[in-house]
């Protein structure tokens, strides 16, 4: 019979062979489904696709499921959350875990990425304990990249001074669907904040937005964001100084790039004077800690550096597109 390992090379062969060339995500998630769902039996095996901040359900293969599933919660919004491989031996020893079917015994979820940002969730269930191991996680890593673009929402990242302000700022405005604040473009790995603030590391303290571009387009987004940056101050946001508070537009389709360019230079305008405002390709993004997260929201008389009349402005901005 053969190995695990074997079975592996050989679905990514046919899965590569038969998607080669197709660009649609659904109709490739769908039959990625149903190949790896059929060669190795599993219970479940499919995708949810990160939609409107949320997970959404399909396409997949097995029993019903649930069709939404929050940032950070079961075994699937762990693995989107901390971007990671989530190898589950025993469903019920998975503080949180959801179980959609009472069936489901092990489990396994693989991030999908692209262009720096988890778009999708790689879910299979089995119904014998501990059926997953590396070499699901590895084979299933490399199978997911076979995917074509997925989802319609798009992603930018913007350094604006401290995070805490600028996340809650930006979240509100129309179109957002997702938030969440970390350091970008530094040169050491696994940044902690601690290390960040250190001002060595070379990283920003940025907000990763999400946005749907049938909402807001991303020339209203980045005008948003001049409302809230001093652009003409280098590495220092209200009282916050240091490179980590400098401001920046680190981009992770190059596509966006023009009209990054363009939205700068009108500002540059406004201003008659050359902007410190660093536009760059996004070169890494970590995430900070959970209490990083949505800080002002858990604590609204905490240390804020943007002015409470901006959240007003961003609750009611609405982009005509
Ligand atoms: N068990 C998953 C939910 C999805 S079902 O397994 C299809 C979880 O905890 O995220």
């Amino acid at each position: 019979m053969a190995t695990k390992e074997e079975q592996y090379s050989l679905v990514y062969k046919q899965i590569a062979s038969l998607i080669a060339g197709e660009n649609d995500a659904v109709s490739v998630m769908a039959n990625i489904s149903a190949m790896l769902h059929d060669c190795f039996g599993f219970w479940w095996t499919g995708f949810y696709r990160v939609e409107g901040g949320e997970l959404i359900l399909g396409p997949f293969q097995g029993p019903v499921a649930c069709m939404h599933i929050g940032y950070g919660k079961g075994v699937c919004g762990t693995a989107w959350k901390e971007r990671r491989t989530v190898v589950v031996p025993d469903v019920e020893q998975f503080p949180g875990h959801i179980a959609c079917s009472s069936e489901s015994r092990s489990e396994i979820v693989v991030p999908v990425y692209q262009k720096g940002a988890v778009v999708a969730v790689l879910d299979i269930d089995s119904r014998e304990l501990e059926t997953f191991d590396e070499v699901d996680a590895q084979w299933l890593e490399k199978i997911v990249l076979l995917l074509p673009p997925i989802g319609s929402e798009r992603d930018i990242y913007l350094a604006a001074g401290c995070f805490w302000g600028a996340e809650k700022y930006l979240k509100l405005i129309e179109g957002v669907t997702f938030t969440e604040v970390g350091f970008a473009n530094g040169n050491t790995e696994n940044p902690t904040y601690k290390e960040v603030y250190t001002d060595q590391t070379g990283y920003a303290e940025t907000v990763h937005l999400r946005y749907n571009p049938s909402i807001v387009s991303l020339r209203f987004l980045l005008e948003m964001y001049f409302k809230a940056i001093d652009p003409t101050s280098l590495n220092k946001q209200g009282e916050d100084e240091g490179t980590r508070y400098r401001t920046g537009i680190y981009y992770s389709d190059s596509a966006d790039r023009t009209v990054i360019d363009e939205v700068v230079a009108e500002e540059a305008k406004k201003y008659g004077l050359p902007l410190c405002v660093e536009v760059e390709p996004l070169r890494n993004f970590y995430p900070a800690d959970e209490y990083h997260q949505d800080y002002l929201d858990k604590n609204p008389s905490g240390y804020c550096h943007l002015p409470v009349a901006l959240f007003e402005l961003a609750k009611k901005a609405k982009d005509t597109l």
